[in-house]
């Protein structure tokens, strides 16, 4: 079975990390799929972003079963074109679960047959966020317990 693991990326982190792993040791092949266009100010291109998580991920034994995709418009209509019904979400606390149950049912109401499949990371990286790791990256702390290195170094050298 085949699912989509969407979201920004900008960059991916541990947490994504730790759900992708996860989605991987339960499904044949996961989509982890870059939105395209819905952060106007993203620090990263979607180019940029699908190379970070290449060079993350390609030395995992689980490599094979991920693919790396982009996308822009609708997440249900990228689903639909890959024949994929399910969702992977990553909810780290409560204060995720409002807009992530927001969005899972707005997108069965687009269409009825996708459901969001939802995922803990590990709870010492609960915290972890792009938004935060990227201020860290603006103030130049240190980024190693949130990302992996390339990304690390990505970042540094945006925000130099
Ligand atoms: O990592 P993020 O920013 O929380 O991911 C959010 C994302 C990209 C999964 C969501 O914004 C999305 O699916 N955008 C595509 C447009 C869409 O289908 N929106 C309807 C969701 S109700």
């Amino acid at each position: 079975m085949k699912v989509i693991y969407p979201g920004s990326f900008d960059p991916i982190t541990y947490g994504h990390l730790d759900v992708l792993e996860r989605a991987t040791n339960m499904f044949d092949k996961v989509l982890i799929t870059i939105a395209v266009n819905t952060r106007k100010n993203s620090v990263f291109t979607p180019e940029e972003r699908s190379e970070l998580i290449h060079e993350s991920i390609s030395g995992e034994p689980w490599f094979h079963k991920v693919e790396i995709h982009q996308f822009s418009g609708l997440l249900v209509d990228f689903a639909q074109k890959n024949n994929i019904k399910t969702l992977i979400r990553g909810v780290r606390q409560f204060s995720d679960y409002e807009y992530e149950f927001r969005m899972a049912l707005m997108n069965r109401k687009l269409n009825k047959d996708i459901d969001t499949l939802f995922l803990m990371p590990r709870e010492e990286l609960t915290f972890v966020s792009g938004s935060l790791v990227r201020e860290i990256a603006c103030w130049k702390g240190d980024l190693s317990p949130f990302v992996p290195v390339n990304v690390a170094k990505a970042l540094m050298d945006k925000f130099s």
